[in-house]
């Protein structure tokens, strides 16, 4: 059962796809106040879990933290960081000694606000927001016939806010990424040299300098003559290649995109009605207004430029938007240091000297600076950027999402943000942004997985290897153990890193051995996606979801459910040479070895210590269930579905049910497309 509360009068984000009709009152057992601002606090117990809040730093319990939903370009995730490149207000309150009484909410609302989950009291869950315009839903589970209130309560949510993007067969491939690829022949020797290691690839991204001068759909010609011929050879060999595309438009006469932008009114503007000017790569740019549907249409359109050139995906980023500097905070920052004495600065003067340069980057006083022209109850009214921050990701991916629709129509077309709100999830994945090469990064992400299907992005994955930072040999295969399991597998690294592709090092054979599982694997992953597209579940569990009577399961934070049927326990420490894993029940330890044998075997419940050489994967199945398999292939055109076999408690009565399709065509029929393996 969904309640929705409104407070003041809610900016229509389009978050959510149903409606429901407006409960008078506040929920029973939280304080609401909206006197200053908006406020929600509710009383937790010692026990209670706290889920949700899809992209973020912390556990998949989200206790004793201080978070903050502001979509934030910040490549620095450390633990103290309240906000991620995500606005997701979803959290699910789980009280494990009386599940009944489990509820969710979902804070409807585009601008900054803080979720307090028993940081300042131990006891108090506490939410704040500038403004008192939210929509606020209280999702209840629905406890008839013993459902399960966690994956229940998920369910209404994701029905609530609408399926989730299906992303086409060939983005489950491998993908290689790095910033730094400049020409055609840094691409093509990624290419080549992946198949000279006969490491099995399918996609490679290219970022920024791909552009002619950073300009969104143009290609410089110095670098990819012909990008077209380009494209279509390489999709010969089964590669696409997935270009970036950046929020801020150049400021250039004569480039087209910026001069109709100018005309049609199409950029976002400052009260006094210029274009508001924020330098981001390419220098000043402005921002398009994706709020307008108008504009929406406009920039989405574009495209097709690259679609015409045989691209079939797409990575929307600097969308928060991130703004280096904006124009005028440009001149105020210049003329605060000129008014400095910088002859003797002193501890005061030069932290504040410091400060200024700093705090010039995505600064609050930049996001107040501009406004968006949007349809709010039938009229149009300017809103100031700051007050619906969150909502420019999610718009712009909305931009792409709609118009490739019709520009492919019939297909589906790779396309994931950096910024998102919920909503946007309709359009688009998620990669979760400048993550580093670090081992913590390994265990958040994997911690994040489950916390981001709650709130709808099921297409997600992290930077494998990391993305700042230097990576190694064997952060990067441990990484990739866990990657193979996440929709989007892509191993993506800064300028000014190690190379980190996976034959710049030793003994490429061990890396082969990974990425192949990958492929063995991608007709069920593929089935595991759709159906948690389509159903509204999971993809990735938390084990507590499951083994609801097991309290050590609330604990557990770096083993996963996956599907219905896979428990996945990656080593994400370094030096390991294992890892202790805890088995709810009796479950089949699968080994994929080196070699590309399988072992499997029974264990039995309890804790257990595996042992796993950086070149196996060993995940486990539960009993009752089995896994179809596939050869290994080299990338996803050559895929056979008619090597399939089965892992698991394979028995003749077991039975698997399996969604298959052609991979592109955006209907999706779960009842012809299913095949069951027994
Ligand atoms: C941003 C993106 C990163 C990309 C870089 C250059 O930092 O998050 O993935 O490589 O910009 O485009």
């Amino acid at each position: 059962m969904i309640n929705k509360y409104e407070f003041g009068i809610p900016f229509e984000t389009d978050a959510v796809v149903k409606q429901i009709k407006k409960s008078s009152g506040i929920p029973k057992g939280v304080q609401i106040n909206c006197d200053n601002g908006f406020s929600f606090k509710c009383k937790i117990d010692s026990d209670t879990i706290v889920y949700g809040l899809g992209q973020s730093i912390g556990g998949i319990n989200k206790r004793n933290h201080l978070y903050s939903s502001f979509c934030s370009d910040d490549p620095s995730h450390t633990e103290e960081k309240q906000s991620l490149y995500g606005a997701h207000n979803f959290i699910i309150i789980h009280n494990p000694n009386d599940s009944k009484s489990d509820r969710a909410f979902f804070f409807d609302y585009p601008g900054k606000i803080s979720f307090d989950i028993g940081y300042s009291k131990i006891d108090e869950i506490y939410i704040y927001a500038e403004r008192s315009d939210i929509a606020l839903y209280e999702i209840l589970p629905e406890l008839e016939e013993n459902k399960n209130p966690l994956i229940n309560i998920v369910y209404q949510f994701r029905k609530l806010i609408g399926q989730s993007y299906i992303a086409p067969l060939w983005a489950f491939g491998f993908m290689q990424s790095r910033w730094g690829y400049k020409t055609e022949a840094d691409i093509r020797n990624v290419y080549e040299s992946y198949k000279k290691e006969n490491i099995p690839l399918d996609s490679i991204c290219l970022d920024i300098d791909y552009m002619k001068d950073f300009k969104d759909f143009t290609v410089d010609k110095d670098r990819f003559p012909e990008l077209k011929k380009f494209s279509d050879d390489l999709k010969t060999k089964g590669i696409r290649l997935v270009p970036i595309i950046d929020a801020g438009v150049k400021i250039e006469d004569g480039y087209d995109v910026y001069e109709e932008g100018v005309e049609n009114n199409y950029f976002c503007k400052k009260q006094n009605g210029e274009n508001f000017v924020a330098g981001v790569w390419p220098g000043k740019t402005h921002f398009p207004d994706f709020m307008q549907k108008q504009v929406r249409h406009w920039f989405g359109q574009k495209y097709k430029i690259l679609t015409d050139m045989g691209i079939e995906g797409f990575w929307n980023d600097m969308n928060e938007p991130a703004i280096f500097y904006s124009e005028d905070g440009l001149s105020e920052v210049v003329e605060a240091l000129k008014k400095m004495d910088t002859t003797n600065l002193d501890i005061n003067s030069f932290f504040q000297f410091k400060d200024n340069v700093y705090k010039i980057s995505n600064s609050i006083d930049d996001y107040k600076r501009f406004y968006h022209q949007c349809v709010q109850n039938n009229k149009s009214v300017a809103v100031n950027h700051y007050d619906i921050h969150n909502l420019y990701g999610f718009n712009m991916t909305k931009s792409a999402g709609e118009e490739l629709a019709s520009i492919r129509k019939g297909k589906r077309t790779l396309l994931f943000s950096r910024a998102s709100y919920i909503g946007m999830h309709r359009y688009g994945g998620i990669w979760t942004g400048d993550n580093a090469s670090w081992w913590s990064h390994l265990a958040l992400e994997i911690k994040m997985m489950p916390s981001l299907n709650m709130c709808g992005f099921i297409y997600s994955g992290a930077d494998i290897g990391g993305f700042g930072c230097n990576s190694n040999r064997e952060l990067l295969l441990r990484w990739l153990a866990f990657g193979i399991f996440t929709p989007l597998m892509r191993n993506h690294s800064a300028l000014g890193t190690r190379n980190q592709e996976c034959y710049q090092f030793e003994n490429t054979k061990d890396f082969k051995a990974i990425i192949e599982v990958r492929y063995r694997l991608i007709p069920y992953l593929y089935s595991e996606y759709i159906k948690s597209c389509v159903n509204s579940t999971l993809m990735f569990k938390p084990l507590s979801f499951v083994f609801t009577e097991d309290s050590r399961c609330l604990e557990i934070e770096d083993q996963l459910i996956l599907g219905d049927e896979v428990m996945i326990c990656p080593v994400c420490n370094e030096n390991a040479k294992g890892r202790i894993v805890y088995l709810p029940e009796d479950m089949i330890q699968v080994r994929f070895k080196a070699d590309g044998t399988i072992e499997q075997q029974e264990v039995k419940k309890g804790d257990i210590y595996i042992n796993v050489p950086l070149n196996e994967v060993v995940f486990f199945i539960r009993k009752n269930h089995i896994v179809p398999i596939v050869n290994a292939c080299e990338n996803t055109d050559s895929l056979d579905y008619s090597t399939i076999s089965l892992l698991g408690d394979v028995n003749g009565t077991n039975s698997y049910l399996l969604y298959k399709d052609d991979g592109v065509t955006t209907e999706i029929d779960m009842t012809s497309n299913i095949v069951e393996l027994k």
